[in-house]
């Protein structure tokens, strides 16, 4: 068993080492934690989920900062990435990751975009028909193409090496939150399974490099059992072009592409499903996934990695009172937690208050809070009608389970500097990203 979340003993024990040793100084306003042991025993515990040959493309999108990716990079070559755009391609490199190492899942990728990845063997997964077709052109105009060779150019397995797989929408349902579900009847990703069935077979039937088949199924709100029905119409597919490109003399399809998508628990007593218990009923439903060696299986799991490893600290600079609610103000709101100020119905988080020093308080006080963030608009709050001990002026409020999907959204709205983020292992921190300066700022809207 993997423990789930950060206890708020330990937060508080690091909060105070931190404002002991100054890493949170005055002009920390907030500041941004990871846990990095608990981060890397996460990821080590992914690993130990999936047979060694997979490749773990951790979702950038969830946390994009070039130092966590750089501490990762080594803790197996199965830890890889999986970028939404070319600058988070670009970012992966920069930290390190080879090519192979990296899943390039873009809807919007230009015939640029296409060409660098396709020269530097990066794992494609292409959105739809038309860009498919894109890759067909490319590749017959003689891009370099990198096949899967050794340094003396013998040919190696053709799937460790700058796969070109295809996005298809199972089509299996919406989770509980719409926005963040992408396998509906319709959704803007991928190929839609029914509506384009023959499409679908005939490209499998027509181009020998079309090898990898690539679904997600939504991020949070999607039960595991629709991943798994999601995992089942492409299994069954895979299949089936399996046996029909064989009697072509095609290679098989051998790249199978999961996506993320295990929910995470941001409320304690709400359980979250377990990675073990996902692979085994993945080998269950689609047992070649798990035991053929001649399949490499990629995950995509961002928030699952990140969400529980990371909070937020911010100083409360005012308590105003009403006769019903008090309101806390804080120095993160909507630039921080956007999906939380304008959807707080699906986005919610446990809150904990301690006080200048760093000790948690205790109690409930007699009317509840909103926790307001700094932003010039009304919607610019991250929660309301919190019960929390008294709360006064100077006390840190810590926001649990940031560490994945908040800092990646960052608004610039209202021009507020960037927090200090901070990773630490006990009481041994490094600071990740320095807070931004007011130069930093400037340079940004110049
Ligand atoms: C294509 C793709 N893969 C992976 C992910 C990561 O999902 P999650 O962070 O829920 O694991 C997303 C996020 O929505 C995605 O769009």
């Amino acid at each position: 068993m993997i423990q789930s979340k950060l206890c708020t003993d330990s937060i508080g024990n690091a909060l105070r080492a931190a404002l002991s040793s100054r890493m949170i100084r005055l002009e920390d306003t907030s500041a941004i934690f990871y846990d990095l042991s608990f981060l890397e025993a996460r990821i080590r515990h992914l690993l130990s989920c999936f047979p060694p040959r997979t490749l773990h493309g951790l979702a950038v999108k969830a946390n994009p900062l070039a130092r966590v990716m750089e501490l990762i990079r080594d803790i197996s070559p199965a830890v890889g990435v999986e970028a939404a755009s070319i600058g988070e391609v670009s970012m992966a490199m920069r930290a390190g990751y080879e090519p192979n190492r990296v899943v390039f899942d873009s809807p919007v990728k230009t015939l640029s975009d296409l060409t660098f990845a396709l020269e530097q063997g990066i794992n494609i997964n292409i959105d739809n028909l038309t860009e498919l077709e894109r890759v067909h052109h490319l590749l017959l105009t003689g891009i370099p193409y990198r096949q899967s060779t050794t340094e003396e150019g013998n040919l190696i397995s053709k799937s460790t090496i700058g796969s070109i797989g295809l996005r298809i929408n199972p089509q299996i349902g919406v989770g509980t939150i719409l926005e963040s579900s992408v396998a509906g009847v319709y959704s803007k990703f991928g190929v839609p399974f029914n509506h384009y069935r023959t499409e679908l077979e005939h490209a499998f039937l027509s181009y020998p490099w079309l090898t990898g088949m690539h679904l997600h199924v939504g991020s949070q709100g999607c039960a595991m059992e629709m991943l798994l029905d999601g995992i089942g119409v492409l299994y069954d597919f895979m299949l089936d072009m399996n046996r029909k490109r064989d009697a072509l003399g095609f290679p098989q399809i051998s790249v199978f592409d999961i996506g993320g998508g295990l929910p995470v628990s941001y409320l304690s007593g709400q359980t979250a499903p377990s990675m073990e218990e996902y692979s085994r009923k993945i080998a269950i439903r689609a047992p070649q996934l798990i035991t053929d060696p001649n399949i490499r299986l990629i995950t995509e799991f961002g928030r699952w990695t990140y969400t529980n490893s990371g909070w937020t600290v911010s100083r409360v600079e005012y308590v105003k009172a009403d006769p019903s609610v008090n309101t806390i103000m804080l120095h993160v709101g909507a630039d921080l937690f956007l999906r939380e100020c304008l959807n707080p119905h699906d986005w919610q988080h446990e809150y904990t208050v301690f006080d200048h020093l760093g000790m948690p308080k205790q109690g409930i006080d007699k009317n509840p809070y909103n926790l307001a963030g700094p932003l010039c608009f009304s919607g610019d709050i991250i929660a309301k009608n919190v019960a929390l001990p008294k709360v006064e002026e100077g006390d840190y409020l810590v926001i649990h389970d940031t560490g994945g999907y908040t800092f990646s959204m960052w608004s610039r709205y209202n021009s507020r500097q960037t927090p200090r983020i901070i990773g630490y292992r006990e009481d041994r921190f490094v600071v990740l990203k320095e807070r931004e300066t007011l130069d930093d700022l400037h340079n940004f809207w110049t």
